[in-house]
């Protein structure tokens, strides 16, 4: 049987009717280790703090069902927080809407997504400038500039494709390896 991790889906997305309240929901993820080692309950979440409590599980599968467009969520994979955003309309157009050979570290966003699914972006959530934790997950985060992540550690902007815009950064988040398995859950590693 899989080992089963809990991790914790945040609601960033502001809320038509009560911009105030954040949705906590949770999801399971089954999360499959190279050497099929014990489980460990993961209570994560706050991408503030990749916490010491990880495994460097080779791979994790995440179950994206209960994503709204809109919504973003945090899970840890090999000890490093992942941002799983599903994007709207708005975020997919600004992310495409750009002179690529305008940016820092040129990518186009197609090249970071996978099997042409614009709506979701699945990115490393680590600054590429010193490694601190992007804000922006969060609802009441602050999203940069771009629409996408901000450092305050240095001030860096990344866009909705997680792309270096503003800062010191040198290089955008990183995309980790991961597919889909299906329509609903996503492996990564
Ligand atoms: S670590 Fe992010 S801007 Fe310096």
């Amino acid at each position: 049987m899989s080992p089963l991790l809990t991790v914790v889906l945040e609601d960033y997305m502001t809320k038509k009717t009560n911009n105030s309240k954040r949705d906590f929901l949770y999801l399971t993820a089954a999360a499959t280790g190279a050497v099929g080692a014990a489980s460990m309950g993961w209570s994560i979440i706050d991408s503030m703090n990749p916490a010491a409590d990880t495994l460097a599980l080779s791979s994790t599968e995440v179950n994206i069902s209960q994503i709204e467009s809109g919504q973003a969520i945090t899970v840890m994979w090999r000890g490093k927080p992942v941002f799983i955003r599903r994007r709207t309309k708005q975020e997919i157009k600004d992310a495409e809407d750009i002179d690529v050979s305008t940016l820092r570290d040129p990518q186009t966003d197609n090249a970071r997504i996978v099997d042409g699914k614009k709506e979701w972006l699945v990115v490393v959530g680590i600054c590429t400038h010193l490694g601190c934790v992007p804000l922006g997950q969060k609802q009441a985060e602050v999203k940069g500039e771009f629409g996408g992540w901000f450092c305050p550690c240095h001030g860096s902007h990344y866009d909705s494709s997680g792309r270096i815009r503003k800062g010191p950064a040198p290089k955008n988040l990183a995309v980790p390896e991961y597919k889909f398995i299906n329509d609903t859950t996503i492996k990564i590693g």
